[in-house]
C-alpha cells in the first residue's frame, strides 16, 4: 500500500448518451473541476472516522461494517470500497466537496474514486473503475451502469471522453472553441435508489430477450416488438446511441448548431420516450433555452431531478444561464502533502 492520504476525484457531466452504459452503449461524459476531497489526518485502527462538510452526520464506523447498513448512508460508499480493495486499516479525516449532491453530477462516484485513492490503492483507470463501480452496487443496490466511476478514472484534461461501455475503452474528444457548458440544477434533488432507475434497466434487459442487444438493435427490430411501452424505451436506447456517435462528429467539427440541436433531441427522447425527466427538468430546460445564445439544453445523468446540462455560444454572460460554467477536469488523483 502507498502512503497517499489525500485525493481529489472530479464530479462528472454527461453531455450526451443517458441511460445507454447499461447496454453497452456509447456515451460522452466529461469530467469536471467540481469533485470531492478526502483528507485523512490520521492511519490506522479499525474504524473509519469521516466528517463530511456536504452532508450532515459524521460517520464512525467499524472499517469490516456491512456497507448496506451504515448510517449515514453516504459512509456506505465508503465503506463498500475499502471493503472492495481488502483495505484494512482505518483512518481519520475529512471529506470536502464542490459538487451539489444527489443531482446528476456523479457526487458518489467521486466519493468511491476519491476515498479509494486517499486510502491508498495501486489501482487506475479501468480497474479503479470497475472496483468502484462494484461498491457502488454495495452500497445502494441499485444496478447502474460504469460510466460514471470510468468517467472519473480516465478522464482526459481539456477533453470530454467518449466512453463504449461494450469494450470499455475510452477516446478524449476536444472540446470545440467558442463553446461554453453550463450544468444548472433544476432545484428538485433525487436520490436513485427507491427511483425507477432499476426497472428502467429491467425493460431493456427484457426487450433484448426479445430483439437481442440492443447496442446492435435497428429501428426495425424495434417496430416488431409487440409492445408500445417496450417499443419507445428502445427507441431512446436506440436513437441516443446513435446520437453519440452523431453528437462527436459535431464536435470534431466545431458544429454547435448541430450539437444543440442533438442535445434537444436526446432531452426529447429521455422525456417522452424513456420518461426519466420530471416536471422541475422541463422547466429548466426551457428556460435555458430561451436565453440568447444558448444552443441546446438536456436533463444529464440519471434524471428524476438534478441537473441540466446547457450548451452555449462562450460570449453568452455566465450569470445569464446560472449554475455553473463547467470546465473540462483531468481524472482522480492523489494530492502530494504540502511541503
Ligand atoms: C447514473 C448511473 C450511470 C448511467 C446514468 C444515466 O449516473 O450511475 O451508470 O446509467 O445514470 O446515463
Amino acid at each position: 500500500m502507498n502512503g497517499a492520504d489525500t485525493a481529489f476525484a472530479p464530479g462528472r457531466v454527461n453531455l450526451i448518451g443517458d441511460h445507454v452504459d447499461y447496454v453497452g452503449g456509447r456515451a460522452l461524459p466529461m469530467a469536471i473541476q467540481l469533485g470531492t476531497t478526502v483528507t485523512l489526518a490520521g492511519r490506522g485502527g479499525t474504524r473509519i472516522r469521516l466528517s463530511s462538510d456536504a452532508v450532515p452526520g459524521a460517520l464512525d464506523v467499524a472499517i469490516d461494517a456491512d456497507p448496506a447498513t451504515v448510517d449515514p448512508p453516504w459512509g456506505r460508499h465508503v465503506v463498500a470500497v475499502l471493503r472492495e480493495l481488502a483495505i484494512s486499516a482505518g483512518g481519520t479525516g475529512t471529506v470536502t466537496t464542490s459538487l451539489p449532491v444527489g443531482a446528476g453530477l456523479s457526487s458518489s462516484a467521486a466519493l468511491e474514486v476519491a476515498v479509494a485513492l486517499a486510502f491508498g490503492t495501486d489501482l487506475t483507470g479501468l480497474d479503479l473503475a470497475l472496483a468502484c463501480h462494484r461498491a457502488e452496487a454495495a452500497a445502494t443496490g441499485v444496478p447502474t451502469g460504469i460510466l460514471d466511476q470510468l468517467t472519473i478514472t480516465s478522464a482526459c484534461d481539456g477533453a470530454a471522453l467518449l466512453v463504449d461501455c461494450r469494450d470499455l475503452s475510452t477516446r478524449a474528444v476536444r472540446l470545440p472553441d467558442g463553446l461554453a457548458i453550463h450544468a444548472v440544477h433544476c432545484g428538485e434533488s433525487r436520490s436513485l435508489t427507491g427511483s425507477a432507475y432499476a426497472s428502467r434497466r429491467t425493460a431493456c434487459e427484457d426487450i433484448e430477450r426479445e430483439i437481442g442487444p440492443l447496442r446492435d438493435a435497428t429501428m426495425d427490430d424495434i417496430a416488431s416488438l409487440a409492445d408500445r411501452g417496450r417499443r419507445r424505451r428502445a427507441r431512446h436506447v436506440v436513437s441516443e446511441i446513435a446520437r453519440v456517435g452523431d453528437f462527436t462528429d459535431a464536435m470534431d467539427a466545431g458544429d454547435l448548431d448541430a450539437m444543440g440541436h442533438l442535445a434537444d433531441e436526446s432531452h426529447r427522447s429521455l422525456r417522452d420516450d424513456y420518461e426519466v425527466s420530471s416536471v422541475a427538468l422541463d422547466a429548466a430546460v426551457e428556460r435555458a433555452r430561451r436565453v440568447p445564445g444558448v444552443i441546446g439544453a438536456r436533463l444529464t445523468g440519471a434524471g428524476f431531478g438534478g441537473c441540466i446540462v446547457v450548451f452555449a455560444h462562450r460570449d453568452v454572460d455566465p450569470a445569464e444561464i446560472g449554475g455553473w460554467r463547467l470546465d473540462a477536469s483531468g481524472p482522480a488523483r492523489r494530492i502530494p502533502p504540502a511541503r
